[in-house]
C-alpha cells in the first residue's frame, strides 16, 4: 500500500514544506536487498563501564565486511559519519557508570548517518548482583528508548541483553539489528537466552535446506512471509482456508512451494500439516503460525459467537497445532516456531478484548513453550507488528489511519515484508540464542511503548 505523505515529504517542494510547518517528515527506509553489505558505511565501537564483549563485537563486524572506526569516544569526530554505533555497557556497577554511556553516546549519534543505527548491549537486571547494578543495568532500557525517540532520518535504536554463556549466539542478533531487514523495528529490547546461534555460511539463503509452513499465507503479511521465507531458501508449504484458495495457489505458485487449504481451527489441522509437509517435501522445520482475525466489539456488546471465534482461531489453534508438533517425531531437529502477536495484545485496543486477549496469549504460550523446543535445541518466538500496510489498515477511515500510521518513532506504517523480514530472522539459525521473546515490529509505536 503507497504512503503519499511520506512520498510527498521527501520531494523537493515537500521537504521544504514539512520543515517549514514543522509536519512529520518520515523517511524512505533503508531495507534489506539480497546482496547489500551489511552497512552502508563504518560502524563505531564503544564501551562504558567493564565491557566484555568489546573485543567479540570488534571480531563479528569485521567478519562480516564492517570497517570499525574506532574504540574510544575521543576518536568519534574523525573519519567517514558511521552508518552504526554499537556500545557495550555490559559490566555496569550502577549508575556512576551511566556517565560513560553518555560521553560514548553523545558525540557518536550525533555523527549517525541516515537510516543509522544505534545498538547496545547490556546485562539482564535480573542476576544483578545488588541494588545499585540492576538500576544501572535497567537505566539502559529507558535510555535506549528515549534514544530511539530522538533519532531522525529513519535511524533506530535498540538494546541487546546478553546473560553470561550466550556470548557465542551474539553475531546473527547483532547482524539484524544493523541489517536492512529490521527497519521497522525499533525502540525494542531483546534479551539472549542460549548460546545455540549460529550465522549461516551462505549468507544469501540462510534457510537451505529447511521446510517451512506458514499459515494464513493467501493474502497480507502471511503471502509476504511465505515470499521472504522462499528468498531465503526455504522450501515454503502455504496454507489458508478453502475459501481463499485462488489466491493461495496463487502465492504457492509464486514460491514455487505447495498449497494446503485447511482450517486452521480444526482438531486435526497440526496433523494435517505434519502429514502434508513430510509426504511432499520430506520434513518439517519451520511452522508460522500467522493466520488471525478479528470481530471487533465493544466488550460490553460482544456476543459470544464473537469471542469464541477470534480466541479459537487466533490462540486455541496455535496451541492444539503445537502440542501435535511437538508430539510428533518429525518435528524434533531444531524445531522452530514463529507466531504473530500484536501491539494490541500489549497496550490493549478499544472494541478489541478479544483480539487482544487472543494476543496476549500467543505471547503467554511462547513464553511457556520455549522450554519444551529447547528440548530438541528449538526455539519459538513472536512478533507482534504495531501499524502496518495491508487491505486491513486500508480499509480504516482516512483520518484514522492517517492518526494511526505516524504514531510511531518513524512516522510512518511498516510493510508486511517488515514483518516477514523479522519472522525469517527468528526462523534462522542465526538466532537461535533467542527463544520465549516478544519483538514487536512497529517502528516503536507510541501506543504501550
Ligand atoms: N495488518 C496489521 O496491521 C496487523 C497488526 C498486528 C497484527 N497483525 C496480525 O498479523 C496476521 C496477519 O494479518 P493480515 O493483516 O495479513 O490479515 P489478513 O486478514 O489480510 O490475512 C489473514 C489470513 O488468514 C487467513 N485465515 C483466517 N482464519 C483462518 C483459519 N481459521 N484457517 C486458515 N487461515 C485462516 C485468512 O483467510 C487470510 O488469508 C494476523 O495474525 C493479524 O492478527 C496484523
Amino acid at each position: 500500500m503507497s504512503d503519499w505523505y511520506r512520498d510527498f515529504a521527501n520531494s523537493g517542494v515537500g521537504t521544504t514544506i514539512t520543515r517549514q510547518l514543522g509536519l512529520p517528515r518520515p523517511a524512505v527506509l533503508r531495507r534489506y536487498e539480497p546482496g547489500q553489505p551489511l552497512l552502508p558505511g563504518p560502524a563505531v565501537v564503544g564501551s562504558a563501564g567493564a565491557g566484555r564483549l568489546g573485543n567479540r563485537l570488534t571480531a563479528l563486524l569485521r567478519d562480516a565486511g564492517v570497517a570499525v572506526q574506532s574504540l574510544g569516544a575521543a576518536d568519534v569526530e574523525d573519519g567517514e559519519r558511521p552508518a552504526a554505533v554499537l556500545l557495550d555497557a555490559t559490566g555496569l556497577t550502577g549508575p556512576g557508570d551511566l556517565a560513560g554511556v553518555h560521553a560514548f553516546l553523545a558525540p557518536a549519534v550525533k555523527r549517525l548517518r541516515r537510516s543509522g543505527r544505534v545498538l547496545v548491549l547490556g546485562d539482564p537486571p535480573t542476576g544483578a548482583e545488588s541494588p545499585a547494578q540492576a538500576a544501572a543495568r535497567q537505566a539502559l532500557d529507558g535510555l535506549v528508548r528515549s534514544v530511539a525517540k530522538e533519532l531522525r532520518d529513519g535511524s533506530t535504536a535498540n538494546l541487546l541483553l546478553v546473560p553470561a554463556r550466550t556470548e557465542e549466539s551474539l553475531a546473527g542478533p547483532v547482524r539484524f539489528f544493523l541489517s536492512g531487514r529490521s527497519a521497522y523495528v525499533d525502540g525494542q529490547q531483546v534479551t539472549l537466552s542460549g548460546a545455540a546461534g549460529d550465522v549461516a555460511q551462505d549468507e544469501l539463503r540462510p534457510l537451505a535446506g529447511t521446510v517451512a509452513v506458514v499459515t494464513g499465507a493467501a493474502r497480507g503479511i502471511g503471502a509476504a512471509i511465505a515470499r521472504t521465507l522462499h528468498r531465503d531458501g526455504a522450501v515454503v508449504v502455504v496454507v489458508d482456508l478453502p475459501s481463499a484458495g485462488d489466491h493461495l495457489a496463487e502465492v504457492a505458485n509464486g514460491v514455487r512451494g505447495t498449497a494446503l487449504q485447511l482450517d486452521i481451527s480444526r482438531e486435526d489441522a497440526g496433523q494435517r500439516i505434519i502429514d502434508h509437509a513430510v509426504q511432499r517435501h520430506g520434513r518439517l522445520d519451520i511452522v508460522v503460525h500467522n493466520a488471525g482475525i478479528t470481530r471487533d466489539k465493544l466488550l460490553v456488546n460482544m456476543d459470544p459467537a464473537r469471542w469464541e471465534s477470534v480466541i479459537g482461531v487466533n490462540i486455541a489453534a496455535q496451541l492444539r497445532i503445537n502440542e501435535t508438533l511437538l508430539a510428533s517425531e518429525h518435528f524434533r531437529t531444531t524445531p522452530r516456531i514463529v507466531s504473530v502477536a500484536s501491539t494490541s495484545g500489549i497496550a490493549g485496543n478499544r472494541g478489541q478484548t478479544n483480539y487482544a486477549a487472543s494476543k496476549g496469549g500467543v505471547m503467554g504460550m511462547v513464553r511457556a513453550t520455549a522450554p519444551l523446543l529447547g528440548a530438541h535445541g528449538g526455539s519459538i518466538n513472536a512478533v507482534a507488528p504495531g501499524f502496518i500496510e495491508t487491505e486491513m489498515t486500508a480499509r480504516m477511515p482516512f483520518a484514522t489511519r492517517e492518526v494511526a500510521r505516524r504514531l510511531n518513532s518513524l512516522q510512518q506504517g511498516g510493510q508486511p515484508t517488515d514483518v516477514a523480514e523479522a519472522i525469517a530472522f527468528l526462523a534462522s539459525d542465526a538466532a537461535g540464542g533467542i527463544s520465549g521473546e516478544v519483538l514487536r515490529v512497529c517502528g516503536q509505536n507510541l501506543v504501550g511503548a
